[in-house]
């Protein structure tokens, strides 16, 4: 008899699709693609500054010799995590630490849904949550986001989504892929909707840092939400990804927060959090990182420049939603998207994915903002031609 594998095993591994298949032939050709679609600082120069990150590694090394793991993570991790949150007083009691704002999610999901229950997430969306629920055999169930409305979130859409086996309501602020930032009153709807029907809020924040024309990221642990996880981590923060230390904060009616947290001390034990030269190197990183973070907030807003500049063009025919937040943007096309997406890899040496892969309707193109700011400029100028014209 053949060796059996999961669903999962069977469904995964399929063929490759002609825009990478097309991107591998330029790339074998000798061709120089500019990559609008991995959203990578590290690769465009922006890295933590070595000197400090070994410093400050080699001091976390001195408290780290001695094993005394904490399945919520070192308390000087968690304490400095919890101050981060300046104007919303968590203690590093409401913290536990994760490799990885993945990994959040996957608890999250596990702590909440069994198999077979409901989540739902935001449409557009980034693929990983379709992914994580696979694995966790939760459901995805989508609320819309509006394009004629900034990629607001639809309320009522999100309202109606809702039953019986809703376990939680997923929010991502700044949105990846739209740069849509929910404001201050879409959250206060979002929580009332939760209040209403009794749901935990799962709230992404990775984009926390990267926002355009704002000047403080609204967040759903502010508003009256009954139960609310907020996720983060140094992967996009401090341009760490490497790192793999992700958190949440737990927060919200105390009962429900006391019962959050011990059954993910229980999920957290299995696995131990996350290596402790990286937990005790957390108080150094926001310390002595600061400085870095200022200038790497400047360059991504410099890029969001060149971007919007490169793309002006696209204002005049099209409704273009400027991103408010984060490292990623959706333009509507004028022709077949995977058309688009094909020409402009083959004709501009452009990489950008079809809205399909996010779920949105005909015709859109995701494209992220990360890039060296020269080549963003000619870049964008060249969407814009060929969203208008093909
Ligand atoms: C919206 C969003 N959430 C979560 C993640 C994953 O974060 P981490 O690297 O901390 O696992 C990403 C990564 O790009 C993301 O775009």
């Amino acid at each position: 008899m053949e060796m059996q594998f999961s669903q999962l095993a069977e469904d995964l591994g399929g063929s490759t699709n002609p825009l990478y298949a097309l991107r591998d032939k330029l790339q074998g050709q000798g061709e120089i693609i500019v990559d609008l679609v991995r959203g990578s600082v590290n690769e465009h120069g922006i890295v933590f500054p070595p000197d400090t990150l070994h410093s400050i590694l080699a001091d976390a090394m001195v408290p780290a010799r001695q094993y005394r793991p904490d399945s919520f993570g070192q308390p000087v991790a968690r304490e400095a995590i919890a101050s981060y949150y300046a104007e919303l007083n968590f203690t590093a009691e409401q913290i536990l630490l994760t490799p990885g704002t993945s990994l959040s999610f996957l608890y999250c999901f596990k702590l909440l849904a069994e198999v077979g229950d409901e989540i739902i997430c935001p449409q557009p969306s980034y693929p990983l949550f379709d992914y994580i629920a696979r694995i966790c055999g939760v459901d995805l169930l989508h609320y819309r986001l509006l394009e004629s409305r900034q990629w607001s979130i639809d309320l009522d859409h999100l309202n109606d989504q809702i039953s019986t086996r809703t376990r939680a309501i997923l929010l991502i602020s700044p949105h990846n892929p739209t740069g849509m930032v929910a404001d201050d009153e879409q959250l206060a709807g979002v929580a009332e909707i939760a209040q209403r029907h009794n749901l935990p809020i799962i709230a992404d924040e990775v984009f926390s840092e990267f926002l355009f024309g704002i000047d403080r990221l609204p967040r759903p642990a502010a508003t009256e939400a009954p139960l609310v996880f907020t996720l983060n981590g140094f992967s996009k923060m401090f341009a760490l990804p490497g790192m793999k230390l992700g958190w949440m904060a737990v927060s919200g009616d105390e009962a429900l927060v006391r019962k959050s947290l011990q059954a993910l001390e229980m999920i957290a034990d299995t696995f131990l959090p996350v290596n402790e030269i990286v937990q005790f190197s957390v108080p150094g990183v926001f310390a002595r990182g600061r400085a870095f973070q200022q200038s790497y907030v400047a360059w991504i807003a410099q890029c969001h420049e060149k971007a919007m500049a490169g793309l002006a063009g696209l204002e005049c025919s099209l409704d273009f939603n400027r991103p408010q937040g984060g490292f990623y943007l959706t333009v509507p096309t004028h022709a077949d998207e995977d058309e688009v997406a094909m020409a402009l890899l083959g004709e501009h040496k452009i990489l950008t994915h079809p809205g399909y892969y996010y779920d949105i309707e005909p015709n859109h193109l995701v494209m992220t903002i990360v890039n060296d700011p020269q080549t963003l400029a000619e870049s964008f100028h060249n969407i814009a031609r060929a969203t208008k014209h093909d």
